[in-house]
């Protein structure tokens, strides 16, 4: 691998990680009662975005939705089969209960992403029209219709938002 590529690789995570950190703070900004800085926070969160798909762009990580599909199942495998078990076990030990749940719910929906992204493989072309609703507290991605109780975390049906 050359240096460029790996500097890609670090340079795509740290923004994307920035992205992320930034939304979060900026809903911290808005409860504390700091629209402006929230405001602030969402600009460069946007940018960071811009980055980070440059980065992708330019290390050749986005290719035909067919190939971006098996990309995404190979991730989402690696997560839930690989990744987050060792994760989940030894947080337990620990008794990190707060990295124990929150790696356990994104286990549970690594698999469920898996399993949308295989479908919509199988289906690439003749894709049929659903909607996909996620739990605001665990990420629980649904087809269809949210359910009452959101099955992985107990949250309501409300705290399902619909995606466009
Ligand atoms: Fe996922
Ligand atoms: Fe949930």
């Amino acid at each position: 691998m050359s240096q460029t590529l790996k500097d890609l690789q670090e340079a795509f995570a740290g923004e994307s990680q920035a992205n992320r950190k930034y939304l979060a703070f900026a809903k911290k900004a808005e409860e504390e009662g700091y629209p402006q800085i929230a405001k602030l926070f969402r600009a460069a969160a946007e940018a960071e975005t811009v980055h980070a798909h440059n980065h992708l762009r330019a290390m050749g990580g986005i290719k035909s939705t067919k190939e971006n599909l098996e990309s995404a199942i190979k991730g989402e495998t690696y997560e839930f089969e690989s990744m987050y078990p060792p994760f989940i076990a030894n947080a337990k030990v620990e008794g990190k209960t707060d990295a124990e749940r929150s790696f356990i719910w994104a286990n549970e929906v690594e698999k469920i992403h898996a399993r949308l992204y295989k479908k919509a493989l199988d289906e690439i072309g003749k894709n049929a029209s659903v909607d996909y609703y996620v739990c605001g507290l665990c990420g629980n991605t649904v087809e269809g219709e949210p359910p009452d109780k959101c099955p992985i975390c107990g949250a309501s049906k409300q705290r399902f938002k619909k995606i466009d």
